[in-house]
This record gives C-alpha cells, sequence and structure tokens, in this order.
C-alpha cells in the first residue's frame, strides 16, 4: 500500500497572504488526516513565508497519522525535529531563497555532512529520508550516508508525462529497483497530481510513500479537501 502524505504549507502560504488565521493551519491538519491521508507533510523554510516553525509546534500533538517534516537541516530546523520528533525527516538541499525544491542532493560531495545529520536522526528514532534525483550514482551514495529511505525527485517525471509516459518513467523504474537493490526504501514527491499520480503509482515498484501539496490543494478548491483526499487515495490503488 503506498501512503499519500499530504504536504499542508499551500495552506500556510494562503493564510500568510492576509495574516490572519485563515485558513486555519492545525484544522488543516486535523482535516487532511480524517479525511484518509496516511500522513502529514510540512516543510518549514528559514524565511518561514510557508509554514512556521511554531506551526510545526502548534499542529505535532495532532499528528495522529505520520508526520513527516521537509526543510535543508540548518541548525534551527535540526532543534525543531530533534524537539518535535516527527516520524520522519526528509532532508532536502534547497539554497533557502528557492521558490520550491528543484534538485536532490549531491550525495557524493555532502556525503560527509548528511551522515552526521542522519546520524542525529537516528539516535532521536527519526527515520531519515533523503531528496534525491533518479540517478544511480546518487543513489549509490545515499546508502553511504545511512540513511533509510530515499524521495525520488519527481519534477522531472511530471515534464515529460504528458508527451511520453513511458519514457518519463524509465529512469524512475530503473532507480527504483537499483533502490531497493541496496536496501533502501522509497518515496516520491514534486509536481504529482491526479493526472500523472496512478501511472507512477503503477510502474514504481516499492513505492512507500508519495508527499503531495501543491497540485493536491489545488484540487481541493474545486472538488473540496475531502473529495480530492478520496481521488488521491483512489489513483495510488494499484494492486
Ligand atoms: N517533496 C519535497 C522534498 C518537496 O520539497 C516538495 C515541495 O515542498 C514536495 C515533495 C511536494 O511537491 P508538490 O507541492 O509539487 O506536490
Amino acid at each position: 500500500m503506498i501512503h499519500l502524505s499530504v504536504n499542508i504549507n499551500k495552506i500556510a502560504t494562503l493564510r500568510n497572504a492576509r495574516g490572519g488565521d485563515i485558513p486555519n493551519v492545525l484544522e488543516a491538519a486535523i482535516n487532511v488526516q480524517k479525511f484518509g491521508a496516511q500522513g502529514v507533510t510540512v516543510h518549514p523554510r528559514p524565511d518561514e513565508r510557508h509554514i512556521r516553525y511554531s506551526d510545526v509546534r502548534e499542529i505535532r500533538p495532532y499528528i495522529t497519522t505520520e508526520f513527516n517534516i521537509e526543510g535543508y537541516p540548518i541548525d534551527r530546523f535540526m532543534d525543531l525535529v530533534l524537539e518535535v520528533k516527527p516520524h520522519q525527516v526528509t532532508l532536502v538541499p534547497d539554497p533557502p531563497d528557492v521558490l520550491t525544491s528543484n534538485t536532490g542532493w549531491d550525495t557524493k560531495k555532502h556525503k560527509k555532512f548528511l551522515r552526521e545529520i542522519i546520524e542525529a536522526l537516528r539516535n532521536a528514532g527519526i527515520r531519515p529520508s533523503i531528496f534525491v534525483n533518479p540517478d544511480k550514482e546518487m543513489i549509490k551514495h545515499a546508502v553511504d550516508t545511512g540513511t533509510v529511505r530515499v524521495e525520488l525527485y519527481t519534477e522531472p517525471y511530471a515534464r515529460v508525462y504528458p508527451q511520453n509516459p513511458q519514457e518519463a518513467i524509465k529512469i524512475y523504474v530503473e532507480a527504483a529497483q537499483y533502490a531497493r537493490s541496496l536496501g533502501l526504501e522509497l518515496n516520491a514527491g514534486h509536481d504529482l497530481n491526479l493526472h500523472n499520480l496512478n501511472y507512477f503509482a503503477r510502474k514504481i515498484p516499492y513505492l512507500s510513500e508519495v508527499s503531495i501539496g501543491h497540485a493536491l490543494i489545488s484540487d481541493a478548491l474545486y472538488y473540496g479537501l475531502e473529495n480530492t483526499i478520496q481521488m488521491y487515495l483512489r489513483q495510488l490503488e494499484v494492486d
């Protein structure tokens, strides 16, 4: 079974556009779980332009499913995750000023750094995952960091999928099989949506979890949050 983790950053972005508390981030976290998602993802950035560090602390006691916190591991981020202890931390290599994640880690170049961070996470009982491109070399070096999972960056898949699904999926299937052969568990995320998700889920063996934010929250404008989550869950029924 592939788990759906809903990234609720966009709820916070909308709230921040006006100040105040509409829409309410805690309510969204509670509702995505009530409506069937198996996890909640947040991605606090250093400038707190989406979800704030204080949001993460506030929602933590209400997460009854799997809590996944993504981010670049600056000291403040590590202090936060070691304090709130989510189930999983997904390390992303984003510089502070980027709009959204746009590549995976260079796991060869940053191996020593990642190893230290991952050790701290594992010692705290948090499952580490690192964001990587579907690149065998990067997956090979990911193993040496001590990570348990990798999250495949799916933007390139989403970009090519509308013209050529077979071509779009090819390197992901190879990357997934390779990761599995090395004992890594597998997540995926970025630009997955109602059109491209089912094909990805059917073709990629051994997928544990997808984390989806932008498209899902946007679809909820039209279909409602409860209905939208059910629609995404149906896309993930592949057995
Ligand atoms: N995975 C990671 C590591 C991300 O940084 C993001 C975006 O915050 C996502 C998944 C979700 O991407 P999207 O918002 O396009 O669904």
